[in-house]
């Protein structure tokens, strides 16, 4: 059984919410997290995915009951896509490295996609990871033009859009322009340099701190960029950066227990990368308000906190139950 939701579902992507993290706030260092799964498919994807969608439609590049929306994604892209997609009348196909998530991968099928799944040693003259899905993707949409479409969130400049004419917006709005530190993690960096761009556009001196993570990670959603070549999108922006750091897999996934306890917030790893970049740099500064991404929740992640031995299973349902600021998601999870 798939689930399709109402094409008004697309009204409800964007204005999520800032919260205070206050028991790691100061007098004089605020921080705050910016609480991406609160979109209707569960991430900050939903925002390029959306912006990506229309921008085709604008373009009539997309027929209705006839094309296939194709995208290389390591799952919340095409989580988003696919959600996007169904709820206005598009067929998807996701190319996906298989070391993602089951349970992403459930939810891919659930919301109706057809999955191709990618293994790092598919070719070895591509990179790792998502450079396979991007390949792959490639070669099945090039022959077809008249049916495949494929958005490449890695070069198009609407991902670049959504975040600077939706995230960056509604961060100088919720933090009435008094932010002065912005931390994201990276992936294709449409969400770092979309979001960054808008708020330099208001005040230059912002300090903006990119998130990278660490060589052969477990971080669903970042790039290392040692490893994996950086996006064309990326690249066209990269001058917006201030400072790079690294997330490690010990500190993201510490991060994450530490939400759980303290804020009673329950985050997927990149959040938890998130959170660690973001003491770091509370570490540093007087004061400020810092505010970084948290682009999904650990509603994916079960089946990767009990096997790396984050959460026991208990733990993991314990804390799922008590978790704050959770959402209501457009799909039911299978
Ligand atoms: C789960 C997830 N998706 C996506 C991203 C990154 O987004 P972008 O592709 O805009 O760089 C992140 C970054 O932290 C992430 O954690």
């Amino acid at each position: 059984m798939t689930t399709v939701a109402s094409p008004d579902v697309v009204h409800r992507i964007g204005q999520t919410p800032l919260v205070e993290l206050t028991a790691f706030s100061t007098k004089k260092v605020k921080l705050y997290a910016k609480l991406e799964w609160h979109n209707p498919f569960g991430s900050v994807k939903d925002r390029a995915a959306y912006w990506m969608i229309k921008d085709a439609e604008k373009k009539g590049i997309l027929k209705k009951d006839k094309s296939i929306i194709i995208e290389p994604t390591s799952g919340n892209t095409g989580i988003a896509l696919t959600g996007i997609a169904a709820a206005l009348g598009y067929k998807v196909e996701i190319v996906i490295p298989e070391k993602v998530s089951d349970e992403t991968k459930n939810i891919l099928r659930h919301l109706g996609a057809t999955l191709h799944e990618t293994s790092d040693d598919l070719c070895p003259r591509v990179g790792s990871g998502t450079d396979q899905s991007i390949a792959l993707a490639k070669a099945i949409s090039k022959p077809r033009p008249d049916i495949y479409y494929m958005p490449n969130q890695y070069e198009n400049d609407a991902n670049f859009m959504a975040h600077y004419e939706s995230t960056g917006p509604e961060i100088w709005k919720q933090t009435d322009g008094k932010i002065t530190h912005f931390l994201a993690g990276c992936g294709t960096g449409g969400t770092i340099t979309g979001t960054a761009t808008f708020l330099k556009e208001k005040n230059k001196n912002i300090k903006v701190i990119a998130i990278q993570a660490q060589r052969n990670h477990l971080l669903q959603g970042l790039r290392n960029f040692e490893e994996s070549a950086m996006p064309d999108l990326f690249k066209r922006r990269v001058g917006v950066v201030d400072e790079w750091m690294t997330a490690t897999n010990k500190d993201s996934f510490d991060a994450v227990r530490l939400l759980a306890e303290k804020e009673s917030l329950f985050v997927g790893p990149s959040s938890g990368s998130a959170m660690t970049c973001m003491m770091k740099t509370a570490e540093k500064i007087d004061e400020g308000i810092v505010v970084a991404i948290f682009p999904d929740d650990a509603r994916k992640f079960k089946s990767l906190y009990v096997k790396e031995g984050i959460f026991s299973e208990q733990e993991y349902d314990s804390n799922l139950k008590n978790a704050k600021h959770m959402s209501r998601l457009a799909y039911s999870l299978p």
